[in-house]
């Protein structure tokens, strides 16, 4: 990334407390962006991350919200714009996974995948456009995933949700692309995270022997992707879906 091409613009990462949200809060704050890290739980990996940014000589702020409670995140991006008076870069990260198979899915797993996927993806995007409308300059990231393009056997509630944030992204590239924003989706392979780790090894083992570049992703990786679509480098590019998996698919 270019020196400090970031520097005055705000960005919101939710789910940054680990894993991929994590490595996207750090690469924008090496760009000069200010970082609101959302997150569900953890307040001791949140304090980490918000450390680890004022160790760079970034500014971070810590927000604790459920992306899928609408008046939460109402709250959530009114503390951000009333602190920093703006939020330019959403990036919508936090997920998370309930496999099984569809006959034993409960809808309880069914709902919550959808809800945080989806209805946060949905609820973050209307709140901070706001913001970038009024700025006329906005990027909206959002980590969809392989499985949204090719699905996946015991993920249908995953697979429903990131197709349905790649199907999201493009239509609100269409309805915002007219006041300089753009909005594209980041479609990762497997990347070694947290949700990753607790797959077993034979499953791990298949899927490694399915990758043409013979390796797991880094969160990394996604960062650097993130970080690009974020900033004026990738000012035409919008409505796209750009996987980075190894050449998987
Ligand atoms: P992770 O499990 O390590 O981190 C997820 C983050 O989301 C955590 O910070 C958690 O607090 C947050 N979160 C979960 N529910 C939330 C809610 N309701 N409100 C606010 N925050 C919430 O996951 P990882 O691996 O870093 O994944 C990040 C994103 O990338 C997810 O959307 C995931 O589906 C996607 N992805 C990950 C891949 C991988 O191989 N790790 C592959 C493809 C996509």
């Amino acid at each position: 990334m270019a020196d400090k091409e970031l520097a005055g613009k705000v960005a919101l990462v939710t789910g940054a407390s680990r894993g991929l949200g994590r490595a996207i809060a750090l690469k924008l704050t090496a760009g000069g962006a200010r970082v609101a890290v959302n997150y569900l739980a953890n307040d001791d990996a949140a304090s980490a991350v918000a450390q680890e940014i004022h160790w760079a000589g970034g500014e971070a702020m810590l927000l604790k919200t459920d992306i899928a409670d609408s008046a939460a995140v109402r709250d959530m991006t009114r503390e951000i714009t009333d602190k920093w008076g703006a939020i330019d870069i959403l990036v919508n990260n936090a997920g998370i996974t309930r496999d099984g198979l569809l006959p034993r899915m409960s809808d309880e797993a069914w709902d919550r995948v959808i809800n945080t996927h989806l209805r946060g993806a949905y609820l973050c995007t209307r709140f901070a456009l706001r913001s970038m409308m009024e700025r006329s300059w906005g990027r909206i990231i959002n980590i969809a995933s392989v499985a949204g393009l090719v699905g996946n056997a015991g993920q249908t509630n995953y697979s429903a949700a990131k197709g349905g944030l790649i199907a999201f992204t493009k239509s609100i590239a269409r309805e915002v692309g007219s006041r300089n924003i753009t909005a594209n989706a980041i479609a990762p392979g497997f990347i070694s995270t947290d949700m990753t780790e607790v797959l077993p090894q034979q499953q791990k083992e298949a899927i490694l022997s399915r990758i043409p570049l013979g390796r797991f992703g880094t969160p990394a990786d996604v960062a650097e992707l993130a970080a690009f679509l974020a900033s004026d480098r990738a000012s035409y590019i919008t409505a796209q879906v750009i996987s980075i998996d190894g050449g998987v698919i």
